[in-house]
């Protein structure tokens, strides 16, 4: 399991999407792998190991959410990433707050539930190919009673010679054509058994009946969700006989977007919910991890009235969770000890020393983020595995349109993009997503005319495209 990873393996996958901020990357990396060695503690000295939770401070868009981002998803730990800031507009009543541990215990859930279905893929998957097989050669006729492969889920079909009391119907008088008769369906439906798993029936199209996991009318009650309101939806629809598990619906699928949903509910039929749940808090309380994104947005301006109220309102309520209580959730109580949280803001107007002291109390690994640079600019641009460069050379690639980018070009770029944040708003590597969406608007327009083109992306075309604009702040879409 990859909370098994050293700091120094975490940072080198960190690296391979976030450029610089290395103290800030480190210090995550020590936060994960300090969870694995609390897990080998005895656990009446584990019990007292509480984490050290992080606070990243840094000016806007130089990578402390992208930080989050990454390292959720190579934790493999139930992880969260809520904005502290929205807690502030319903009020600061306890229950809004606490959602997000019941949100933590939601992902820790959808992770552990994942991972036991890991464990019965190949029997879903056989399961699922069954009914397929099963719906494939009812629709050519083949569908045989005698030699259905499964019969629990099927729907039970009286054999015609049991009704007559005949007990063996494969042997009635005339048995030769009737065995013929049978060895032929036989061999058809192997056939299509073969074709099935060789992936040759992938595009065609069914009508399968499915569960409806469509959206309850429940669920649409209110804008926090109906957890937030102390509603636990499925005890609702349990106690009304209406479990959203139980409604299927005939559904026009092709073979192979059939077969991803046939695998899910078959796995789903096989895993032990009792046990998931179990697992899930376990893995929630223990390697949880809630990104509080925005904290700064919950310091009021000292105020006594108006919204500076509720902030602190939301700064008090956050207490009791990230010095550790038990919330409610529908799983049985989910305990916050252990949690790990990280919090991060800009602080642009507010220093992290005007959170209610309590609070401040409880960050005490602090990171300050640099302010990126040109230099960074341009390594951003190209080394992360999903740089934005390699977003739109893939995005042309499916018009057939080949995209280039030579070093003074992407030089040009980034010096673009600095000198905007700098004459404009600093809106650090976000101002990158704007000049390089303005620079290719064109192409992005006439790319679907021109498969086979090549395009280079030099200093040249850059300055043809953005030369005098870039410093026009007009121009720049203020909101990126
Ligand atoms: N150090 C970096 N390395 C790679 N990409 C980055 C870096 N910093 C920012 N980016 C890019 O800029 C985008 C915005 O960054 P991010 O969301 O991390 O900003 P932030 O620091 O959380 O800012 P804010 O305070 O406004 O929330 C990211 O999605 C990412 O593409
Ligand atoms: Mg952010």
């Amino acid at each position: 399991m990859n909370t098994s990873q050293t700091p120094r393996e975490i940072l080198e996958l960190l690296d391979q999407y976030v450029v610089g901020q290395q103290r800030a990357k480190r210090a995550v990396a020590v936060a994960m792998r300090n969870r694995w060695r609390r897990r080998q503690l005895d656990p009446a000295l584990a019990q007292d190991v509480y984490p050290k939770n992080i606070l990243l401070i840094g000016p806007t868009g130089v990578g402390k959410t992208e930080i989050a981002r990454r390292l959720a998803a190579l934790a493999r730990a139930p992880f969260v990433k809520v904005e502290a800031s929205k807690y502030s507009e319903v009020g600061y009543h306890g229950r809004d707050v606490e959602s997000m541990v019941r949100d933590l215990m939601e992902a820790a859930v959808a992770l552990v539930r994942q991972e036991h279905a890991e464990r019965v893929r190949e029997q879903a998957r056989t399961a699922a190919d069954e009914r397929l097989l099963a719906n494939l050669a009812a629709a050519r006729g083949l569908d045989d009673i005698w030699e259905t492969s499964i019969t629990d889920e099927e729907i039970w079909r009286p054999r015609p010679g049991s009704l007559l009391g005949v007990e063996e119907e494969s042997q009635p008088e005339g048995g030769d054509e009737d065995d013929d008769e049978q060895a032929e369906l036989h061999a058809q439906r192997e056939e299509l058994r073969q074709q099935l798993a060789a992936g040759e029936l992938d595009d065609e199209e069914i009508e399968i009946e499915l569960l409806d996991r469509g959206l309850s009318a429940l669920t649409i009650m209110g804008p926090q969700g109906t957890e937030a309101m102390g509603i636990d939806t499925s005890a609702l629809q349990e106690a009304w006989g209406r479990s959203p598990m139980v409604r299927t619906k005939l559904r026009k699928l092709t073979v192979a977007a059939a077969r991803d949903l046939l695998v899910s509910e078959e796995a789903d039929k096989l895993v032990d919910n009792d046990a998931i749940a179990q697992d899930a808090r376990d893995r929630a309380e223990n390697d949880g991890i809630v990104f509080l994104d925005e904290i700064d947005k919950v310091i009021g301006a000292g105020k006594t009235d108006g919204p500076d109220v509720s902030r602190e309102g939301v700064q008090r309520d956050l207490l009791p969770i990230v010095e550790g209580c038990a919330v409610y959730t529908k799983y049985g109580h989910v305990r916050t000890d252990h949690i790990l949280f990280i919090a991060a803001g800009a602080f642009h107007f507010h220093k992290p020393s005007e959170l209610i002291p309590e609070l401040q109390g409880r960050f005490p690994v602090r990171v300050a983020l640099q302010p990126l640079t040109e230099a960074d600019f341009v390594r951003i641009l190209t080394e992360p595995r999903n740089s934005l460069v390699r977003q739109y050379q893939a995005l042309f690639a499916t018009e057939g349109v080949t995209l280039e980018f030579s070093v003074d070009g992407i030089e040009r770029l980034a010096a673009i993009a600095f000198r905007a944040n700098k004459v404009t708003q600093n809106i650090g590597a976000r101002r990158l997503m704007t000049i390089l969406e303005k620079c290719l608007e064109d192409l992005s327009f006439s790319a679907s005319e021109q498969a086979g083109a090549k395009v280079l992306v030099d200093a040249a075309l850059v300055e043809r495209n953005l030369g005098e604009t870039a410093d026009d702040a007009d121009l720049i879409p203020y909101d990126m």
